[in-house]
């Protein structure tokens, strides 16, 4: 359904304390964990969004006893071999990418078949990048050679262990074979391209037998099956990828103030405030603590009237990969060109990001030069808005609705924004803060 908002004013100066959602990445580490673990774990702080309501409603399918009150969500399991369920079962991962590739691997030992279906985004995404790890375990798909959903997998009892070189710096590979690996015995060999490490935190954390050697650009890890492991209580911090929105509307505001409080600085997340300090900005961490091996602070951000260009080195893709068209939008605003590079990853996400990052920038006036992989942008310290923008069409990808929510409340002229419910995916409070820090929504 086409929900449309529309804003006609700049947001004024606010200086405000917020809160942000939980984080969606460990929400949904935390469901599937849990699902796997030997009695109740409780989360406190989940993310209520539809990707992590829909890997609720999939494990439920699955057998697992889900319980929830306003404090937190209980999950009742038996060890690595939860799941019971009736023949001929179809599960729906939404709009989840994260969700949709790693239930495949803990279905990799399912004798009876099950099918995966997603929304319309994740329909036109790629799942032959964990299909062939899967496969090289033991699992079997149908139909073969098919690289998207709808797919079904049948599995085996014969897991066997495998070598494993993950080379596009993806989190969603590298765990998905992380979580395969804990059914099957024997060790599991992993080379993996720099990426967020949450599951590798995670399972130290449930002390299960893993290894991390970290070197310069890659991980060596190795990690031992079959071993159960205990149920856990968690609290899940902020997410740094919906608090970069809110950092975005401080900076391109006027004499602005905001602390975001609570939220994971996990360093291989934090590429955004490394891009973004760079071009000018000064983002500081505060109440700086750990956290079940994940790193937790308070972020304090101004505004900042002149933000510079940046040559963006590409060992930051992997650690700001959800943010670069928020990081765009500074680019538009910065004095010089600024140029983004090995970013093929980013037309493999909800929708085609680096594609529609250049497209909404030519739309507000700012010259861009796009490839495949690449984007330079040419700034624009002085851009002013005053005409009519509309938004739509775009697959329903939050992102996009988030970001030209921030262009219109910072750049002013008149936007329409189709489609306002995408960000229930993941972040459902967006508007709220809008609200909260003096946004007009009409
Ligand atoms: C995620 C990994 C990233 C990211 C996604 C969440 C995760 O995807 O874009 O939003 O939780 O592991 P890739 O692994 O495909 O880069």
């Amino acid at each position: 359904m086409v929900k449309p908002i529309y804003f006609n004013n700049k947001i004024k100066n606010f200086d405000k304390k917020i809160f942000v959602d939980g984080d969606k990445s460990l929400s949904i580490r935390w469901v599937l964990m849990a699902s796997m673990a030997l009695g109740k774990s409780r989360a406190y702080n989940l993310l209520q969004s539809e990707d992590v309501l829909s890997s609720l409603t999939s494990l439920k399918k699955l057998g697992i006893k889900i319980q929830h009150n306003k404090k937190y969500y209980e999950i009742n399991a038996n060890g690595l071999n939860s799941y019971v369920y009736k023949k001929n079962l179809t599960i729906n991962a939404g709009n989840s990418g994260t969700f949709g590739r790693l239930i495949l691997a803990l279905l990799i030992n399912t004798p009876k078949k099950i099918k995966l279906i997603g929304d319309k985004s994740l329909s036109k995404r790629d799942f032959s990048r964990v299909i062939k790890p899967l496969k090289k375990f033991g699992a079997n798909f149908n139909p073969k050679n098919k690289t998207k959903l709808p797919i079904s997998i049948k599995g085996t009892d014969f897991i066997k262990p495998i070598k494993y070189f993950e080379n596009k710096g993806s989190a969603q590979c590298k765990s998905a074979v992380l979580l395969a690996a804990l059914k099957a015995s024997g060790k599991t060999f992993i080379k993996a391209k720099k990426s967020r490490d949450h599951t590798e935190i995670l399972f130290k954390e449930l002390k299960i037998p893993i290894k991390v050697k970290k070197t310069k650009n890659y991980d060596y890890i190795e990690i031992e099956g079959k071993k159960n492991f205990k149920a856990f209580n968690y609290n899940i911090p902020g997410d740094i990828s919906s608090s970069a929105f809110f950092i975005v509307l401080t900076l391109l505001s006027e004499k602005s103030n905001l602390i975001i409080k609570n939220v994971n600085i996990n360093p291989s997340r934090t590429g955004v405030i490394t891009i973004l300090n760079k071009m000018g900005a000064k983002i500081v961490f505060k109440n700086k603590k750990f956290y079940k091996g994940e790193q937790i602070a308070d972020i304090y951000v101004k505004s900042k009237k002149i933000l510079k260009s940046i040559n963006c080195p590409k060992k930051y893709n992997s650690s700001a990969i959800d943010e670069f068209l928020i990081i765009f939008l500074v680019a538009a605003k910065a004095k010089g060109i600024s140029y983004f590079k090995n970013l093929k990853e980013l037309n493999q996400k909800e929708s085609r990001r680096l594609d529609w990052g250049s497209k909404i920038l030519n739309m507000i006036g700012i010259k861009t030069k796009l490839t495949n992989h690449s984007i330079k942008i040419y700034g624009n310290p002085n851009l002013k808005l005053n005409k009519s923008y509309e938004i739509k069409n775009y697959l329903k990808d939050h992102r996009i609705m988030a970001m030209t929510t921030i262009a219109a409340l910072t750049l002013g002229g008149k936007w329409k924004i189709n489609d306002s419910d995408s960000i229930n995916t993941s972040f459902p409070s967006f508007l709220k803060i809008i609200k909260n820090l003096g946004g007009k929504i009409n």
